[in-house]
């Protein structure tokens, strides 16, 4: 099972990968203000191209896949400005963890908060999924802010559990389980 691509939402076209979209990829993931809250550094040029290959390569299949990662690319003018990713988790729980980055200079726009909101819809009516959670540094404002108007409830603080990046890491856990998304877009 995998949904209909590429997804089209007010602003945004979110498709698959391709090999030209390097630059513009590069572009923020060379950053280290965009990598900071990340699993991964500041990427070199080889370190990007290795990551859009694995993206490109990646099969967004239910149950059999491994997660869906899509390109974050505008209506207007087509530019490709991040990505979001729906990672399969757990197969027999129905779990699945969402992400996304931007560039910076689209952040603050309601841009992570329109892909995100197409992910859950997927993960819920195409998927089938029971729950799709995220976690993120306490510190990352921008992803928790994101998380909490999806509906998520903050599940978990982990205090200094971990060292990330040098530092003592502070992590939040957040959720929403299928049928409080399904109540939440009865509401709306
Ligand atoms: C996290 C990230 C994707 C947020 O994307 P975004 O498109 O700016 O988020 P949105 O515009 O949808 O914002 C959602 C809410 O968070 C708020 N917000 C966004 N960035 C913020 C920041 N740096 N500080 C405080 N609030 C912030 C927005 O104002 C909005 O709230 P509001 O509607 O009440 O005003 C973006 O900052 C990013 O790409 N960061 C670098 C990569 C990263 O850290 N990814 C997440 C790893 S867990």
């Amino acid at each position: 099972m995998r949904p209909e691509l590429p997804i089209v939402t007010e602003r945004l076209v979110l498709r698959p990968f391709r090999p030209d979209d390097f630059a513009a990829a590069h572009d923020y993931m060379r950053r280290e203000d965009v990598a900071r809250f990340e699993f991964w550094n500041a990427t070199t040029p080889d370190e990007t191209r290795q990551k859009i290959d694995e993206w490109i390569a990646t099969d967004p299949d239910w149950p059999t896949g491994d997660r869906l990662v899509l390109a974050v690319t505008l209506h207007d003018g087509g530019a490709m400005i991040g990505d979001c990713v729906l990672s399969f988790r757990d197969r027999e729980a129905l779990q699945a963890e969402i992400g996304y980055t931007l560039h910076p200079d689209w952040h603050r726009k309601g841009i992570a908060t329109e892909a995100s909101e197409a992910l859950l819809a997927v993960a819920f009516s195409t998927y089938e999924l029971h729950r799709v959670y995220g976690r993120c540094d306490a510190r990352n404002v921008g992803s928790w802010r994101v998380l909490e108007k999806l509906g998520m409830r903050r599940e978990a603080h982990f205090r200094e559990h971990a060292i990330f990046k040098g530092e003592w890491d502070e992590e939040f856990y957040y959720a929403i389980l299928k049928d409080e998304w399904l109540a939440q877009r009865g509401r709306n």
